[in-house]
């Protein structure tokens, strides 16, 4: 990929503007309660460290309404960089009235700054190019390090990036790491390659899947998306959830996957229950009309891991049941430790097969985690990212 990567930028002295994806989980009161992304951030942030401390940090954090929302602020982020890097970051709210320019020229030693949420202003989804202006005040290099948000064409990651000749910008570390990644799912795969794919909704994956199909061996299906496919192929499906007006992108998946002799998998024993509360469900082959299935049963959950076990590439997107509660985790469990003690290389995307991971331990044992949920998608959906894009132009 056409784009300078950080290493290569001469930083001495300079001052920087880093996006990075700080958009981490917080709980009901107002901890965090994930640190991959802030952690994953900081080899970019120590190597800008070793030539400058006119760093510029900023980052979103969930979606704000265009308007300051103190449940979104990135305060706290702040001070867990504080501990982190060893250095004091300043957090600056209100960085309209207070100019950047102004701010880092009066920024002390061993200080860098944080700014607040770039989406309590509108500008910034808007991709206003006046907001990227602002943010570009005062600042030698761009770099971004946010893959999780290249997939957006917003101010920090796009407008601002536009504004830079193509030698004062650079991706970071983890944008590089993730493009490997990626890349060697998307365009490298050795075969077997298996795709397991969950969660609810099938219009979500419909296009990745789509894409992958002429590289892929194998589709294992799981969670709600399981049940759009077992619907449209005349199977008992009783109350399970099932994202409506999916039959024609289910055909178009099937009809593409048998065109090319992709071999598709579906679950055939199911963890049912009448009520999400149940606290142990029951099995079913075939789901009565009353209940929902809400896991893979054991059955499935052995031929998924055979599957798994003769894989040399494996992408892994989804749960593959109700995996927030303890009854219907079972198979997602399952999968992970499949998946993590097979010799073959992984890459795990999306938020919940990601909580699955950490919750079994295995994250070590993964090649490859994906920081970006919709953006890794769209990357394996064959799509230039806006924020890369804004990388290579200039
Ligand atoms: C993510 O969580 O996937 C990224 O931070 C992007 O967030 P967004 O979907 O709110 O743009």
């Amino acid at each position: 990929m056409n784009i300078n990567f950080v290493e290569n930028l001469d930083l001495e002295g300079k001052s920087v503007f880093l996006r990075l994806d700080l958009n981490v989980p917080l709980n009901e009161k107002g901890e965090i309660s994930d640190f991959t992304r802030i952690e994953r951030s900081l080899p970019t942030i120590k190597h800008i460290l070793k030539f400058t401390n006119k760093i510029v940090i900023a980052s979103h954090l969930g979606r704000p309404k265009g308007k300051p929302d103190p449940k979104y602020s990135l305060e706290v982020v702040g001070a867990k960089l504080t501990e982190l890097l060893n250095v004091e970051v300043a957090f600056v709210d209100d960085y309209v009235k207070a100019p950047i320019d102004q701010l880092l020229t009066r920024l002390g030693k061993n200080r860098i700054i944080l700014l607040e949420n770039l989406r309590f202003y509108a500008q910034e989804t808007e991709n206003s190019t006046e907001f990227a202006m602002k943010l570009a005040k005062g600042i030698d290099f761009f770099v971004n390090d946010a893959f999780g948000a290249m997939h957006r064409a917003h101010a920090s990651v796009a407008a601002l990036a536009e504004r830079f000749p193509k030698e004062r910008k650079a991706m970071g570390f983890l944008v590089r790491e993730e493009i490997r990644a990626l890349d060697q799912i998307r365009d490298h795969a050795q075969t077997p390659f298996s795709i397991v794919i969950g969660g609810s909704k099938v219009s979500d994956k419909v296009t990745v899947l789509l894409n992958l199909i002429n590289t892929c061996n194998n589709i294992v299906v799981g969670g709600a998306m399981a049940y759009a496919f077992l619907k449209q192929m005349g199977k008992p499906v009783g109350r399970s959830l099932c994202e409506p007006n999916t039959e024609r992108m289910v055909q178009s998946i099937l009809a593409n996957a048998q065109a090319r002799k992709v071999s598709i998998y579906l679950p055939e024993d199911h963890v049912c229950a009448k009520s999400l509360d149940d606290s142990k469900g029951k099995m079913f082959e075939s789901i009565p009309d009353d209940y929902m299935a809400l896991d893979i049963g054991p059955r499935t959950i052995e031929r998924y891991k055979n599957i798994i076990g003769a894989s040399k590439t494996i992408f892994w997107n989804g749960p593959l049941g109700v995996f927030e509660k303890p009854a219907f985790r079972r198979g997602t469990i399952a999968i992970a430790e499949k998946i993590a003690e097979t010799d073959c290389f992984s890459v795990a995307g999306g938020g919940d097969s990601i909580a699955a991971i950490n919750l079994a331990g295995l994250a070590k044992k993964f090649g490859h985690i994906s920081t970006g949920g919709g953006a890794s998608l769209e990357y394996l959906e064959g799509k230039t990212l806006p924020g890369l894009r804004a990388l290579m132009n200039g």
